[in-house]
């Protein structure tokens, strides 16, 4: 049914899992021995750190965060507002945030200064995908599962109006679907 508005698929399901296991090997190398403590932006986190957690074969903690960026006009102001804070003291903890895309890279660059400043050891970005032609602030993340162009993206975690985000993989939304 959700398959009807999707004009391409961008990254399929065998590439998440391509992904998810290539990063999950590489943190798991990088943070043996540290407990990281993996942090997921809800929502669009969901799936993703879902997976990529089964793929990491070392203990860590999870938590989450709900953060949104107030809209004005066409373009995110960056302000960005916490719905849920994560509840877990972070001074001295090696974090791992992980998101479905970094785009303007606005939201991860407000979080990772506040993790920061809350006395984190270290914070990384693991992320599903990444669209460096947005970015507005100067923001790498370190774990990419693979970049794309600047289009408009829904599945395994993003959204249109709070729908898609169940779509198995990740694909291109047909025109028609948000110009009607
Ligand atoms: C999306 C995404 C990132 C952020 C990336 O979240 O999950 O958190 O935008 O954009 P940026 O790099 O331009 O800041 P959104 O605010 O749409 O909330 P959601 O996760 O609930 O969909």
């Amino acid at each position: 049914m959700l398959e009807k508005d999707i004009l391409e698929v961008l990254v399929s399901e065998e590439q998440i899992e391509e992904i998810a296991q290539r990063l999950g090997n590489q943190l798991s190398e990088d943070y043996r021995d540290k407990f990281p403590l993996v942090i997921g932006l809800l929502k669009g986190c969901i799936p993703f750190m879902g997976k990529l957690m089964t793929r990491m074969d070392i203990h860590m903690e999870v938590g989450f965060m709900d953060v949104s960026s107030y809209h004005g006009g066409i373009e995110s102001s960056g302000d960005i507002k916490i719905n849920k804070d994560l509840g877990i003291p972070v001074q001295d903890r090696h974090i791992i945030l992980t998101e479905d895309i970094v785009d303007t890279g606005r939201t991860l660059k407000v979080v990772m200064d506040l993790l920061t400043y809350r006395g984190a050891k270290s914070v990384e970005i693991a992320t599903l995908l990444d669209k460096p032609e947005g970015r507005i602030v100067t923001l790498e993340p370190k774990y990419v599962g693979t970049t794309i162009p600047k289009e408009f993206v829904v599945g395994y975690g993003l959204d249109y109006e709070e729908k898609y985000r169940n779509l198995p993989y990740v694909g291109i939304l047909k025109p028609e679907v948000y110009n009607k």
